[in-house]
């Protein structure tokens, strides 16, 4: 649908403040503005978006929601379930939305066959960065296994780097957990957990196994553990104060907003023991339902996010890969290509993040960062205990 030459600016909610997910925005808004839709910026911030979640569902519960929001995964099925969010199946299909992008993109927008939102990129979220001039200096390899990186944290303390930038936020501590789960538990068992129905494989001692070892990651940071933000942690890795941080790939983004080079500054690699597989974070705008005269803006919004040169645009700024399957891989840089070609190999196990809301409802999510938060602090809660209240957890959620 083509505005009316009267088209109006278009409110999104969103949580891209750090540089390089500004620089991402603002190249969404520069394509948008190119083809005369407008960005009314409406920015929360706060890192994997839980204060941007809870004003929008105030506004939502309000009856004023902004026109678009950064509305994903699950909480996007959830809320196009309720009637919140406009269909967008003209768009998907002029666009040829199912031919060009990956299934499990088209999977995580849809609900009821109907397309829910416009997808932005994918990220991994199992992304090991190691300070490339550290590794260097020590003659270290990015490590592949947890015995190797324990090897190489023993050579950096030994020369007073801090093995690893850790940050105690709830959402953190859980974006490291999940990519643990995945490593300890394999693919196979990790689905299990993140379905809402497998809530007894949560028994499982791999679970424990995971516990421990996410308190041994915790301990490779020599710093008095601080509530940072992400961005603080990745600045630790960038001067070379830690020598590595397992964070989603939009870390990545941050270093080259930076001014850093994919591997000359710094190697990415999977997670130890998660080789090619793929913990994604798929991120989408909704279009709300409210203001109905809105409605051209944003099907014509939802048409330019998906068009291939935004694609490329916003992606390489922001750290994710494209949703579509007919770009140039070889224009990405070696992170993003392997994240890419990971999510085209058949068979390639693809597994959606617990924390960043393409599993899990939004309250099962929060309260699974309380018990891992407070696991992590509190050396008197054992590994078994913390495993009985997540299993409470995601039991009493299940249907
Ligand atoms: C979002 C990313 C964002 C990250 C850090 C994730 O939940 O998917 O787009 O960069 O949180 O705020």
């Amino acid at each position: 649908m083509i505005p009316s030459a009267h088209a109006e600016a278009l409110n999104v909610l969103h949580w891209w403040t750090s540089d390089s997910e500004r620089q991402a925005a603002d190249r969404l808004v520069r394509q948008l503005a190119a083809q005369g839709v407008e960005w009314h910026d409406d920015a929360i911030p706060g890192g994997g978006g839980g204060a941007a979640i809870k004003v929008l569902t105030g506004r939502v519960l309000a009856g004023e929601p902004p026109d678009v929001a950064q509305v994903i995964g699950r909480t996007l099925t959830d809320w196009a379930g309720l009637g919140l969010v406009r269909p967008l199946d003209d768009v998907a299909q002029r666009g040829h939305w199912r031919q060009v992008m990956f299934p499990v993109v088209l999977e995580t927008v849809s609900r009821g066959g109907h397309v829910m939102a416009a997808p932005l990129g994918v990220h991994r979220i199992n992304t090991l960065l190691v300070n490339h001039h550290v590794l260097e200096q020590l003659r270290l390899k990015p490590p592949r296994t947890w015995a190797e990186m324990e090897a190489a944290a023993k050579v950096m303390r030994a020369h007073h780097v801090t093995p690893l930038a850790w940050s105690d936020e709830p959402w953190q501590v859980a974006t490291v957990f999940e990519t643990v789960l995945l490593a300890e538990g394999g693919p196979r068992l990790y689905a299990e957990l993140a379905s809402t129905t497998g809530w007894s494989s949560w028994q499982d001692a791999r679970v424990v196994a995971a516990l421990k070892r996410l308190r041994w990651l915790r301990d490779l940071d020599d710093e008095p553990t601080t509530e940072e933000p992400w961005t603080s942690a990745t600045r630790r890795l960038q001067s070379g104060a830690a020598g590595m941080l397992i964070m989603g790939d939009w870390a990545r983004g941050e270093l080259q907003a930076w001014g850093e080079h994919a591997g000359l500054d710094f190697d990415c690699v999977a997670v130890p023991q998660t080789a090619g597989m793929h913990l994604y974070s798929i991120d989408t705008l909704a279009m709300l339902v409210g203001r109905n005269a809105h409605r051209a803006e944003q099907e014509h919004m939802a048409d330019i996010l998906a068009q291939p040169a935004t694609q490329m645009a916003y992606n390489q700024a922001k750290g994710s890969v494209p949703v579509r399957t007919d770009i140039d891989p070889a224009q990405l840089d070696a992170c993003a290509r392997d994240s890419w070609q990971t999510l085209a190999r058949p068979g390639a196990p693809l597994l959606p993040s617990i924390t960043h809301r393409m599993a899990a409802v939004e309250s099962v999510r929060d309260a699974i960062g309380e018990v891992l938060h407070r696991f992590v602090r509190t050396p008197g809660v054992t590994p078994q205990q913390a495993q009985a209240q997540l299993l409470a957890i995601v039991r009493g959620a299940a249907p």
